[in-house]
């Protein structure tokens, strides 16, 4: 059975003083039953890597560069991300995607770089409002997954991130029964990328929304695995309900 993760993607959000919550956070979930993982803007990993140490919260990333050192001002390698005490890295959110001109190539090539430097890659799709009401949900999803998942991503080292773009910051959720059929779906096309074995193992989280009202039937919902959550993480008692409705 594939363990839940409960994932925070704090953004472009966080000061030093912010730290402070992780003792919160670790004290209102001591023993979470399922995998946690918060990933701070860059100039915390270290010191949240710090907090976080004796605690059952892990620490990520969110971004890297595909080279592993060079001259990129302004970049950040997966090496160097492992080194601060990350043990993943979110690839391609579609603030990225929009923001930097992400594009699914990039994507691949991070993944394959964060591989190598020992982190997992929680890669994230999903489609605009524009195209779900086009009816295209399927094949950008589609799309996305085949040109953003490396040759060799296994279980172990990818986790997917099922995001549509209109849930994020709008307060609006995918029903469970629809991220439920689109996470099937996202299962069954992984089986030509990365093969049935793998593909069965692979976890496949929500994002979008996500808060401690509607995760419970997100992750009663069949093929959802765990949620990415921008918003919610920022509020320790948010985050820490999320955390513990993946342990039930
Ligand atoms: P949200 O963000 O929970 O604030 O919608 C999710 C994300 O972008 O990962």
């Amino acid at each position: 059975m594939r363990r839940k993760l409960a994932a925070g993607n704090w953004k472009m959000n966080g000061l030093r003083a912010s730290l402070t919550e992780i003792a919160a956070l670790a004290k209102a979930c001591p023993s979470p039953d399922c995998d946690v993982l918060i990933c701070p803007p860059a100039t915390l990993l270290v010191g949240m890597a710090e907090a976080c140490a004796g605690t059952a919260i892990r620490v990520g990333g969110q971004d890297c560069h595909p080279a592993a050192s060079g001259a990129h001002t302004g970049d950040l390698s997966a090496p160097m991300l492992a080194d601060a005490g990350a043990t993943a890295v979110l690839l391609g959110h579609s603030e990225r995607r929009a923001d930097h001109g992400e594009t699914d190539a990039d994507v691949a090539v991070k993944a394959v770089s964060a591989r190598g430097a020992g982190l997992t890659a929680i890669i994230c799709i999903g489609e605009t409002l524009e195209d779900r009401d086009a009816g295209r949900t399927l094949d950008v999803v589609g799309k996305q997954l085949s040109g953003s998942v490396p040759d060799g991503a296994t279980a172990d080292n990818t986790v997917i991130a099922y995001e549509p773009v209109w849930a994020i910051g709008t307060g609006k959720t995918a029903s469970p029964e629809d991220a439920s059929s689109v996470h099937g779906l996202i299962r069954q096309l992984l089986q030509d990328r990365v093969g049935e074995g793998t593909a069965a193992d692979m976890p496949i989280i929500y994002g979008g929304s996500v808060k401690p009202a509607n995760v419970e039937e997100l992750l009663d919902a069949d093929e959802i695995d765990g949620a990415l959550v921008g918003g919610a993480s920022l509020k320790p008692e948010d985050f820490a309900a999320i955390c513990s409705a993946g342990g039930r």
